[in-house]
């Protein structure tokens, strides 16, 4: 089976004030950004190598390190992996950080997906989110995306934001079907702790938006989004056949190899994960060649569990007779009683030999995983 290749670059030019990804600001072009890519691209290299599925350049802000950076790194994943002709090759971007040329330049160097992290098309809500771009700047970028030659482009969108109504969604999802992307992702938001919209929530200066209306958002860019997208994914829309490979072999619980600090990989029945901080990744892969921190043995019960909740993410769900073949056990046997309670709550649904969450369960769909933990 072909890896997925994700290389995590850690920077950003300003911390979002909902973001807990591991991410940290940083100085545009400073030693600490070409550090770290001498210790990505070093890890690369002492990587077993072979033919890779997916190649996906995810961050913080990858394109905040600039084209060069981001070519350079290219060039020794190709001299130690195969990149078949045609693979997809992801590379996010906030619209804020993509310099002039920046496009072009990840065009010739065989880049053919861009995931752009636009989030909103109005600037109030950009500006309460704490990006570093208008909407203005976000259609420019696209534009000069598409003028580049990209034929394949993801807008991240999120919805659930404090003060947000279903008519500010409806303008959203207008929006994004006016720009024609390739492929949504449309996140809720959450507000997790150590983020500056925790912080706001901990001092009663912000609400959630409560879980009705967040639903009923929901709902309602899935059903805009189906003239155009086929919704996939629980939170992922796309043009048939422009889905995300990379993020597929997540979902069908395939390997992956992640390189960079925080990166983590799968590879059979093994987990690995490298370490967060990218100062301390850093130090680590000069010292000992390597970063990996933390690594498992992952056990037949918590593949089950994880092939289970990974796999009703998609909207086709689970197709149990290869699941039968993986496991060499009947889906049935094991989860026979969870299926049947989801299925009369109205849930899941067991349909030729799929198994999937139906239209309500997808936004309850943590309500339906517990359930197989
Ligand atoms: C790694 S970021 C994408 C690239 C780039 N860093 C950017 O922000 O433009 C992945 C996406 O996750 C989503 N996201 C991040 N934090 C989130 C949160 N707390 N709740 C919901 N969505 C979130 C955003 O849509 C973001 O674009
Ligand atoms: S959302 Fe993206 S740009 Fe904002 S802090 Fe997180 S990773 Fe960085």
């Amino acid at each position: 089976m072909k890896a997925g290749l994700y290389l995590h670059i850690p920077f950003c030019a300003a911390k979002c004030a909902y973001c807990s990804f591991d991410s940290i600001p940083a100085e545009k072009n400073s030693p600490a950004i070409r550090g770290y890519f001498e210790a990505l691209n070093r890890e690369i290299e002492l990587s077993p190598g072979g033919e890779a599925g997916s190649v996906y350049f995810g961050g913080g802000t990858p394109s905040f390190a600039g084209a060069e950076l981001l070519c350079g790194t290219l060039e020794v994943l190709r001299e130690k992996y195969a990149l078949p002709q045609g693979i997809e090759i992801t590379v996010e971007v906030n619209p804020g950080t993509a310099e002039k040329g920046f496009f072009g330049k990840m065009k010739a160097a065989g880049v053919n997906r861009i995931s752009l992290g636009m989030q909103s098309g109005e600037d109030k809500v950009l500006k309460y989110l704490g990006r570093i771009h208008s909407n203005s700047e976000t259609e420019k970028c696209f534009k000069e995306a598409r003028e580049a030659g990209f034929a394949n482009i993801n807008l991240d969108l999120m919805y659930g934001i404090p003060g947000q109504s279903l008519e500010d969604i409806e303008r959203e999802a207008a929006h994004i079907l006016g720009l024609a992307p390739e492929h949504v992702s449309g996140y809720c938001l959450s507000i997790d702790e150590g983020t500056g919209f925790y912080k706001r929530l901990k001092q009663g200066e912000i609400d959630e938006v409560p879980d009705e209306l967040a639903s009923d958002m929901y709902y309602l860019l899935k059903d805009r989004f189906s003239s155009r997208y086929s919704h996939y994914e629980l939170s992922n829309f796309a043009v048939p056949g422009k889905e995300a490979v990379h993020n597929q072999i997540y979902w069908n619980y395939n390997d992956y190899l992640g390189f960079g600090a925080g990166a983590a990989s799968k590879s059979g029945p093994e987990r690995f994960s490298n370490e967060n901080d990218p100062f301390k990744y850093m130090e680590l892969i000069k010292r000992n060649d390597s970063a990996i921190l933390f690594k498992e043995k992952l056990t037949e019960e918590t593949q089950i569990k994880e092939t289970v909740f990974l796999g009703l993410r998609l909207l086709c769900g689970i197709d149990l007779a290869g699941w039968k073949t993986r496991f060499g056990k009947d889906f049935l046997f094991l989860f026979g009683k969870q299926v049947e309670t989801l299925s009369e709550l109205g849930l899941l649904e067991l349909k030729d030999g799929y198994l999937r969450l139906t239209r309500e369960g997808l936004f309850l769909s943590n309500e339906v995983f517990v359930e197989f933990v």
